[in-house]
Parts: C-alpha cells; structure tokens; sequence
C-alpha cells in the first residue's frame, strides 16, 4: 500500500510539476517575444508614419499580427516572431539589445531608418539570424565582434552609417556569408585576409571608407565572387594578378579612388569572361592599356580615367554592349597620325552613352567618323588634348548628346551649322580654342542648355538675341572674344540665371540695359574691360543674389546707385577704371563684404570706416583725388570740418527749421482742436488714423480683396492696391496682408501689449516642436537635403491654430545627401544668414551645413525661453546669448528665463515646469555650441522633445500650482 501510494504520488507529483513546467515554458515562449517587441519599440523616439501604433495589445492583436512581424508557423500556439521588416518609416531611435530575446530571428531588416548608437553586441545572441540589413541609418561605433558568431548569417549589410573601428578578423567565421556590403562608413585599418574563409562569398562591398593597406591575395579564394568593389579607400601595393588570373566569376571589379600602382599585363582580360564593369580610375597604374580588354566581351563600364597610362588606345570593336568608356585624365596619344583611330572601333558599340577621352595627348584633326559613333551617345569629352582644324560636320549626327566638351584643343572655323540639331544639349562647352565667326543664331534653337562657355576664343559680332530662347541657361562665359555691339537686352530675361553671365574682355558699347534688374537669381556679373558707358543702372540693386559684380574698365559715369546697398549676400564688388564721381554710399560698409575696388574714379567725399572699408588689404581706392576721411591707414587728408565751412548755412537752415516747427505746432493745435470736437460727435479715437481703419473699409476699398487689386505677393503675404476714404478726403494706399502671424511680433510683444499676448510655456514648446519637425523633414527626409540658412524667430510664422511653420526660403541651400561633417571649404555660395542667428563658422568661409541651421536653432530655442534676443545690447565682445545661459542655468533658472514664461506674479516654479525649462535650455545650448560638429542633430532634439513633451505638466496641473 504504503510503496503504491508513494508510486502514485510521486507520479502525480511528476505529472502535475512537468504540466505546470510545461505550461510555464510555454507562456514564456512567447512572452519573451511580446515583451523584447514592446522593449524594441520603446526604445523608438520617432515614428513619423505611426507604423507602430498596431504595436498595441488591444484584444485579439496578437503580436504576430503587429505591422512587420513574421511568425512561424501561425497553427501552432508556441508563435515565435522570425522576421522584423521595418524599411523605410523613418523611424528613430536606438537599437533595442532586447531584440537577441526572439531567439528564433532570421530575418531583421531596418534599412532606411535612422537607429543611431552601437549595434548592440547582443545581437550575437541571435544564432538562426541569417539577413541583417542596417544600411542606411545613423549607427555608431565599432561593427560588433559577437555578430561574428551568428554563423547561419548569409547578408549582413551595414552601408551607409557612420560605423568605425577596422573589419573583425573573426568576420572570417561567417562560413555561410554570401553578401558583405559595409560601404560609406568610416572603417580604417587593412581588409582582413580572412575573408578569404568565406567561400560562400559571392558581393563584397566596402567602397567608400578609410581602409589601407594591400588588397589581400587571399581574396583569390573566393571561387564564387562576382562583386568585389572596393573604391574610395587608401588602398595601396598592386592589384594581386590571381585575382584576374583565378577568380574568372567575376562580373564586377572597382578599385577605383585609392593609391594602388603598377602595371596591368596585356593578357589580364584572357581569364575574365564575365567581367561587365571595371573601374579603377583615379589610382596609379602606369604602362599601357591591356590589349586584351577587348575579350572581356560582356564589358558595360570601362573607366581608366586618372591614371598614368601612356600608348595608344587598343581597338575596342568587339565590346559591343559597351555602355560608358573613359580614359580621361592619363598621358595617352602622341603620335597624332594614330591617336584618335581607336573611335572607329567604337562606332561598333551601338550602346555607348558615355564617352570620356578628355585630357591626354591626343592629337590629330577629329575625323568625320565620330559621326558614326551611336546615336545613343550622351556625353562626350573631348576637351584638353591636342586636337586642331575645323569640327566635321558629321559631329551633328550625334543628336542625343546633352552634354559636349572640347575646351582647350585647338579648334579652329565656325561652329558648324549642324549644330542647330543639338535640340537636347544641356552643357556646350568650346572655350580656350580658335573659334571664330558669329554665334550663330540658331543657339537659341538649344533650348535645353543650362551652360554654355565660348570663352577664350575669337568669336565676333553682336549676341543674337535669339539667346533669349534659352530659358535654362544657368552660366553663360563669353569672356575674351571679340564681340560687340550693345549687350542685347533679350539676354536679362533669362530668369535662370545663377551660377555666371561672364561677357568680360570684349568690345561691347551702349548702356547696360535697366533689364539687368531682372536677374534675381544670379550669383556672379562680370561685364568688365569693355566699352560700356552711361550710368550704372540703379535696378542692379534688385539682383538680390549676387555675390560679385565686376564693372571694371568701362566707361561707366555718374555716381555710384546706392540701391547697390540692398545686395546683402555681395561678397566682392570692383567698379575701378570708370568715370564715376560722386560720394560713396555709406551703406556699403553694411555689407560684408571680401573686396572692394573703386579704384581710378572721380569719386569725392568722405570714405565710411566700418565693414570693408576698414581693412585696407580688401578695399582699394588710389586715383580718387578727391577721397577724405577713412581709417587712417589709408592716409587720406581729413574731411573738412562742416562746422566752420557751413556755419552760416546752419544759422539759415536753423531759422527756417524753427519757422516751420512753430508753424507745424500751431496748424497741429489747431487741427487737433477741431477735431476733438468732432470726435465728440462720432467717439473715433485721435491717434493711429490708419492703423484703426476697418477690416471693412479695407475690403471695401480693395473690392472685396479682388485680383484687380493684388500688386504682388510673396512669401511675406499679398499686396493689394486700396482706396480709402479719411478725413472725408480720398487716398490711395497699399495694404499688405501678412501671412500667418511672424513670431517676433509674438515673442516680444510690443511694450504696450498685455500680459496676455505673452506666449506660454506650452505654446512655446508646441513652436519650438513644430519647428524641429520641420527641420527634421529639410534635414533628413528631404533629397536632396534642404539646409535654411536663416532660421530666426521672424521667419516663424504662426497659425491662426498657432501652428509654427517655417518661411523664408530665401538663402536655403540644397546639398547632396550625402554630406559628410561640416567642414572648411571655401564655399562658392555667399552665405550670410541674419547676424546673432547664422552659426560663427560661416563667417569663416565654412560650407553651409545642417550644423549651421542646428546653430540657429539653439539660438532661437534660447531666445524663446529667455526673451533675450541674441543681438540684445549686452551682448557683446565675445558674450553672448549661449554663455549667458550657460553660467545660469544650473544656479539660477529664474534669474534668466522669460517672465512670460512663468505664471503671473508666481516665482516658485513647477518642479514640472522647472525640469522642461532646463530641458530646453539644454537642448539650446548643445545645439548651439561653438564647434559645428559637435551641435546636437536634429533628430536627437525630436527626441528629447519627445521625452519633454511627455512629462509636460498638464494644463490643470499648472493652473492648481498657480
Ligand atoms: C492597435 O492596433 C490595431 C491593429 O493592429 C489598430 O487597428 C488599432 O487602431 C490600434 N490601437 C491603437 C490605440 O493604436
Ligand atoms: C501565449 O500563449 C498563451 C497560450 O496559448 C495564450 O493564451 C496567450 O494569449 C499568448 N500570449 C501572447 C502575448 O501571445
Ligand atoms: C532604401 O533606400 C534606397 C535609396 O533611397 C533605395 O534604393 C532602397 O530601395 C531602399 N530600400 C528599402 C528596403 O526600402
Ligand atoms: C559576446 O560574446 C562573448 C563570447 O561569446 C560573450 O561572453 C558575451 O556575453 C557576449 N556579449 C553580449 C553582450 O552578448
């Protein structure tokens, strides 16, 4: 009995403590994976397309359903998350360690989002993992040596994020890796010859980092491997010849952009019959071309460009599907008689788009079968070689081509008439040869072109006003030819100019046209050493975006437009060798401008002294005799003291002047008493007559706002033409309707505003929130990216749901995607921002950078929670609105934020409202901070806003405090 009971028990004992084992394990199961989720999700900051708002545990919202998610087999109870896919959403945040807790992960793509921090070494947990792909985030430090124990991984790729530190040698163990893509971050240190384990290997990508060192011969291993791109490093030593001699897989090889040498043997290409691109350009191979390239049948990109191979050209008939050819930039040719045969082979190569033999030493005349080449082509480099005589005709059959240069050869005769065919040339390029004739008429006929340089040849005649047709040119270069005539006022009318109208050193006469205020867009005017004459039209005060305007060596007279003070971005201005007289607008000391020269005029009057004037290394003034005044190194005689010479003129003009006044005072009285009277009469206030017109009368006197009425709108709001009546007599006015509400006006309300107009706490963050996301979008989301340039608390327009929106596109800049740090580069834009918000380093000639706008960012977060603008008066010699708050903020908040901010008449603070402040202040500061590369990114600032916003003491909260 005894034993059977003690049989049974323990039986029991083992069936109900192995249940409940098993039960336990089981809600483990899948609990670990609902809860590392939640854990991955929490550690998002941003999710602009609320992808993860299905991430919730709502009823019968099982996580297998979540967006992204992929589970095993859904029958079975025990459902295990598999795959996480979520590309693309932008998300930001920092990758989850508690991702390694979904034992069963295969499959983690996160490319296109911006995760930032460590790829977590956990992850080396996760041994079924076979795809990760992080391309394209923010991620940071080292690639992480655990991951090289995820031996089932077969595509790890890592591209484009800022990961540093040398390739792990355990990277090696992958045995099943197949694709290897880590290009674009900063990795340094040699390629490790490990990778040679990875037979499996069939992409190995790592172009754009820092790596040195040799290109290991053991890569010679990889049977399989059919992409090894290695561009844009610091490799050096020979390209290891097993590679092309054993690896015949090979369909893709870039080393191009680093410092490999030596020579290439002629049978290289016997081996590689599956090579379709091959780029090594810009590296320092020497010798002469391999024959044998023309065997490698299948090839579509060929770039030898930035080399020192010398010879011929081999004949390259038999790469038939040959798209892109370059040779570019190598000592190739010599031997004129044969140099350019090679073309003839090419016209086999119906596919040929792109071809590049631009300077060598090709020489010899174009031979009129570079009109057989494919009609395919686009572009084609000519330029920079030793090429002479007259262009065949035949180069006219060439009709698709978009982009043509045969700069500095030594062509020579008309451009030919078949040229008027070009109906899809973007870019012409023909300066520094012997072209002479007219510019032909047709070029108006080129309508696409956006960039056309005739520099630096011979060409004579007038400009055929037919240029006006090309209304994409961009850049126009007529310098040093021998054209004359009046500059054809057509030529202004093309709105898209930006980059350069050059029309110096020819024979131009006339005027310049007052149509030269039309070019609202460009950067740089040169009409200097001609035969111009007349007046400097004052309209050249409305090309509101040049930056240098060379006038020089006309015969320019009249004074000096002071409408030339308006060009707040000019950074160079030259208007010596003229006739000019007159004195100098003051003004221009405004401007900050790198060099004036007014050298050799008959101007007179007093020199200003601050701005350019002030440094004598940028401002040149010799052959004005009549100049006075200045700083003193220019050693000009004083002005004469007005004091003496007019004495008697201001004994005049003070009599006069208090005649008037005790004229205007007593008309005043009078007009005021008889109108008091008549208030009394109908109560309409005396002061600001036009400031209290009604809504009504102004719509009455515009029509009701009618098109009619509408002179001009712009980013500012609407102008419109009114007419009203005051005072029972009729006036003519002009109404402006601003749009939305500027924020200065909000943020410093005018002295005699209420209290009540004050933004709050919570307005403010709103604003400051509304404005981050904006930038998040001009930052990131944006491509290409937009940088603002001139981010300040007046170019913040608010609502009338006092929604913040950012205006002012003026002085915004677009750069590439990829943009490295913010670094010292003399830019070619003239970039001035409004002075107390643009970041210090653009005054220095750095590149405009998101780091820039980051600055002002800061400044204006600043200045929202202290009401301190930062051009306020106690700002100055090196102190400023950023170290004001840094010496307060951690001592004495109060002392320094916003009466507004607070609660009326209250000075104990919301311990809530305390910690937001200081939140705030701090977000300011680093974003601030002097050093460009070291300001807090935008999407950081989301983030801290985020985590701000969300411990904001509610409203009812505040008003209890109160
Ligand atoms: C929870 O997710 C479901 C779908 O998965 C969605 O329909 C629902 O709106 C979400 N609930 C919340 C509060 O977001
Ligand atoms: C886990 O599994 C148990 C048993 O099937 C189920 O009742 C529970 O809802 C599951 N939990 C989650 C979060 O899926
Ligand atoms: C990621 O972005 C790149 C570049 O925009 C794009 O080519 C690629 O298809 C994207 N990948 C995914 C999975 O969305
Ligand atoms: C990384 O791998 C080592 C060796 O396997 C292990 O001891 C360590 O715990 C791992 N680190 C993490 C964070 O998982």
């Amino acid at each position: 009995m005894k034993p059977f009971s003690l049989v049974l028990s323990t039986l029991l004992f083992w069936y109900f403590s192995n249940t409940s084992c098993s039960v336990h394990a089981l809600l483990l199961g899948n609990e670990t994976d609902h809860l590392a989720l939640l854990k991955f999700k929490e550690s998002i900051s941003s999710d602009p397309f609320g992808i993860l708002d299905s991430w919730n545990d709502t009823s019968n919202n099982h996580f297998c359903m979540w967006h992204g998610i992929t589970c095993n087999n859904r029958a079975n109870k025990q459902q295990k998350v598999i795959g996480l896919n979520l590309s693309g959403y932008h998300l930001h945040g920092s990758l989850s360690p508690q991702l390694s807790n979904l034992s069963f992960l295969k499959f983690i793509d996160l490319e296109n989002n911006t995760f930032y921090g460590d790829i977590p070494q956990e992850l080396g947990r996760l041994k079924r993992l076979q795809v990760l792909y992080l391309n394209n985030n923010s991620l940071t430090g080292e690639i992480p040596i655990n991951l090289t124990t995820c031996s089932q991984l077969t595509n790890l790729h890592l591209s484009w994020n800022k990961l540093i530190g040398k390739i792990p040698i355990e990277i090696g163990s992958l045995s099943k890796l197949q694709e290897l893509f880590i290009s674009s971050n900063s990795l340094r240190g040699r390629i490790p010859p490990s990778i040679g384990n990875l037979t499996s290997l069939t992409h190995l990508k790592l172009v754009f980092n820092n790596l040195e060192g040799k290109i290991p011969q053991e890569l010679c291993a990889l049977q399989n491997l059919s992409n090894l791109l290695l561009d844009s490093n610091k490799l050096s030593g020979t390209l290891p010849s097993c590679l092309y001699k054993n690896v015949s897989s090979l369909s893709a090889l870039s080393i191009a952009y680093n410092n490999i040498n030596g020579s290439l043997p002629a049978n290289m290409f016997h081996n590689l019959p599956n090579l379709q691109f091959f780029q090594i350009a810009s590296n320092h191979f020497s010798g002469t071309i391999p024959i044998s390239v023309a065997n490698a049948s299948l090839l579509e990109i060929l770039d030898f460009a930035k080399n020192k191979f010398v010879g011929q050209v081999p004949s390259l008939g038999k790469l038939t599907k040959l798209q892109f050819l370059s040779v570019s930039e190598n000592t190739l040719g010599g031997v004129p008689a044969k140099d350019l045969k090679f073309l003839n082979s090419l016209t086999n190569c119906s596919n040929l788009y792109m071809l590049s033999i631009s300077v060598n030493n090709f020489g010899g005349q174009l031979p009129n079968y570079i009109g057989n080449l494919s009609t395919h082509l686009r572009n084609l480099y000519l330029g920079y070689n030793q090429i002479y005589g007259k262009i065949p005709a035949e180069l006219g059959n060439l009709v698709n081509l978009t982009l043509l240069n045969m700069q500095h050869c030594r062509f020579d005769g008309n451009i030919p008439a078949t040229f008027g065919q070009f109906q899809k040339m973007e870019s012409l390029e023909l300066s520094g040869n012997k072209f002479s004739g007219e510019i032909p008429a047709f070029i108006g006929n080129l309508s696409q072109m956006y960039f056309l340089n005739l520099a630096d040849n011979m060409f004579e005649g007038s400009i055929p006003s037919s240029i006006a047709n090309c209304q994409k040119l961009q850049h126009l270069d007529f310098y040093k030819n021998n054209l004359n005539g009046t500059i054809p006022s057509e030529i202004f009318s093309i709105s898209s100019f930006t980059t350069l109208l050059d029309l110096s050193q020819n024979l131009f006469s006339g005027n310049l046209s007052d149509e030269v205020g039309k070019l609202k867009n460009l950067n740089y005017l040169t009409v200097s050493e001609n035969n111009l004459v007349g007046n400097i039209p004052a309209s050249i005060g409305e090309c509101l975006s040049l930056e240098f305007l060379e006038l020089q060596g006309n015969l320019f007279s009249g004074t000096i437009p002071s409408s030339l003070v308006s060009l707040k971005g000019l950074r160079g201005l030259d208007i010596s060798r003229n006739h000019l007289s007159g004195s100098i607008p003051e003004g221009l000391q405004n401007i900050s401008l790198d060099y004036l020269d007014i050298s050799f005029n008959m101007l007179d009057g007093q020199v200003p002294t601050g701005g350019v004037f002030g440094n004598v290394s940028e401002f040149a003034m010799i052959g004005n005799n009549k100049l006075c005044g200045g700083v003193s190194e220019l050693h000009l005689p004083p002005c004469p003291s007005k004091r003496h010479r007019n004495f008697r003129l201001i004994v005049v003009v003070f009599c006069v002047c208090a005649f008037l006044f005790f004229l205007s005072l007593f008309l005043t009285i009078y007009w005021m008493r008889k109108r008091s009277k008549k208030i009394s009469s109908d109560g309409s206030p005396t002061i600001n007559q036009l400031a209290k017109v009604s809504y009504q009368s102004l719509y009455n006197g515009t029509n009701g706002f009618s098109e009619e009425n509408l002179i001009g709108s712009g980013s500012f709001g609407s102008v419109y033409k009114g007419t009203l009546e005051l005072e029972g007599s009729v006036v003519i006015v002009a109404i402006k309707i601003i749009k939305g509400k500027s924020s200065r006006l909000w943020l410093h309300p005018p002295s005699t505003g209420i209290a009540n107009h004050t933004l709050n706490l919570e307005q403010r963050l709103n604003i400051i929130n509304d404005v981050a996301s904006a930038f998040h979008y001009l930052h990131y989301e944006c491509d290409p990216t937009i940088i603002h340039c001139d981010l300040k608390p007046s170019n913040v327009v608010l609502d009338d749901f006092m929604v913040a929106h950012v205006a002012d596109f003026g002085l915004a800049r677009l750069v590439g995607k990829y943009i490295g740090e913010c670094s010292m580069q003399t830019s070619s834009v003239g970039l001035k921002g409004t002075f107390g918000y643009a970041p210090p380093e653009y005054g220095m000639g750095y590149q405009v950078c998101m780091e820039g706008d980051m600055y002002s960012f800061g400044i204006l977060i600043l200045e929202m929670v202290t009401g301190k603008r930062p051009t306020d008066e106690m700002f100055k010699d090196g102190y400023n609105l950023h170290n004001y708050v840094q010496v307060s903020i951690s001592s004495n908040i109060l002392q320094i934020v916003d009466p507004g901010v607070l609660s009326k008449g209250n000075h104990q603070l919301h311990p809530g409202v305390e910690s937001c402040l200081v939140s705030l202040l701090r977000i300011g500061l680093a974003c601030s901070v002097e050093s460009p590369n070291e300001r807090m990114a935008m999407v950081d600032v989301m983030r801290e806003l985020n985590r701000i916003k969300s411990y904001f003491p509610s409203s009812e909260l505040m008003e209890e405090a109160d």
